[in-house]
C-alpha cells in the first residue's frame, strides 16, 4: 500500500523503495490497518547516502502517519523502535530531510537539530527558461535546488518561481540521546510497531 502523505504531493512513489544497505522498515498498525510507516537505511560507507561524512550514519528516508491518526505518539513510537533496531546494526547518527512544514516541529520535538537548509524552486515559463536550453531541448519547466550560497531573493526576483519549498536537513546523535520514553497515547491497545522487513548484508 502506498499513501500520499506529502503536503506538496511531489514525487509520489508508485512502489516502495528498495534499499541496498542494511535497513529497518517498520509499519504501525491499528484497527487492522497500516496507519504509519518508517524506513531507515544504514550507510555502508561515510558520505554514500548522507550529507555529513561520518561513521555510523543512517538516513531516515521516510516516516509518515495517516492524517486521522496523527498527534497520538505513533511517529515517536516508530522512531523509538526504528532507532533501537538500527543501533544494533551500528547506527550512531541519523539524518532526515524534509520540505514538509509539519514535520519540522516534530523532528525538533523528538530531539533532532537542523544542520542544513536550502530551497527547492519550480519555475514555469518558456521565456524565463530560454537561457537553460541545451542539446536541442527547449526548457519549459524547471525544478531546481537553490543552494545556501546562492541568494534566494535574487532567484525569486529574476525567475518568479511558481513554488518555493524550504528543505531542511536534521540530525540526531543516537549514541548520547536516550530513546524517547513518552508513552504513545494509543500504546498498549491496538497499536503495534511491526517490523515489516529488515534486510541486511550480514
Ligand atoms: C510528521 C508526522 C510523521 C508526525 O507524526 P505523529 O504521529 O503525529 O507524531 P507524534 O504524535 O509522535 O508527535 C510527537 C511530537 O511532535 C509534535 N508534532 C507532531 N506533528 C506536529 C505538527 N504538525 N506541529 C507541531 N508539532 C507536531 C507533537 O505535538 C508531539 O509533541 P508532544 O510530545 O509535545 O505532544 C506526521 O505529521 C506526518 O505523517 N506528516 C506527513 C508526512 C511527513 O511530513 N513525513 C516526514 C517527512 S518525510
Amino acid at each position: 500500500m502506498l499513501i500520499d502523505l506529502t503536503a506538496s504531493g511531489e514525487e509520489l512513489l508508485k512502489q516502495k523503495p528498495k534499499y541496498s544497505g542494511k535497513s529497518v522498515e517498520l509499519v504501525a498498525t491499528m484497527d487492522s490497518k497500516i496507519v504509519g510507516f518508517l524506513d531507515i537505511e544504514l550507510e555502508s560507507s561515510p558520505g554514500k547516502i548522507c550529507h555529513k561524512k561520518v561513521e555510523g550514519n543512517g538516513m531516515l528516508w521516510d516516516i509518515g502517519v495517516m492524517k486521522e491518526y496523527r498527534k497520538r505518539g505513533i511517529a515517536t513510537r516508530l522512531l523509538n523502535e526504528g532507532i533501537g533496531r538500527a543501533k544494533k546494526y551500528g547506527l550512531q547518527r541519523l539524518e532526515a530531510w524534509t520540505v514538509e512544514e509539519n514535520a519540522k516541529p516534530f523532528y525538533e520535538r523528538y530531539g533532532f537539530t537542523k544542520f542544513y537548509e536550502y530551497h527547492h524552486v519550480r519555475i514555469n515559463g518558456r521565456e524565463k527558461l530560454r537561457a537553460f536550453d541545451r542539446n536541442g531541448l527547449h526548457i519549459v519547466s524547471l525544478y531546481a535546488h537553490v543552494m545556501p550560497e546562492t541568494d534566494l531573493e535574487d532567484i525569486i526576483e529574476k525567475y518568479k518561481p511558481k513554488e518555493v519549498f524550504t528543505c531542511s536537513g536534521f540530525e540526531i546523535n543516537v549514541t548520547t540521546r536516550p530513546i524517547n520514553k513518552k508513552r504513545s497515547k494509543t500504546e498498549g491497545d491496538h497499536t503495534r510497531a511491526q517490523e515489516k522487513r529488515s534486510h541486511n548484508n550480514r
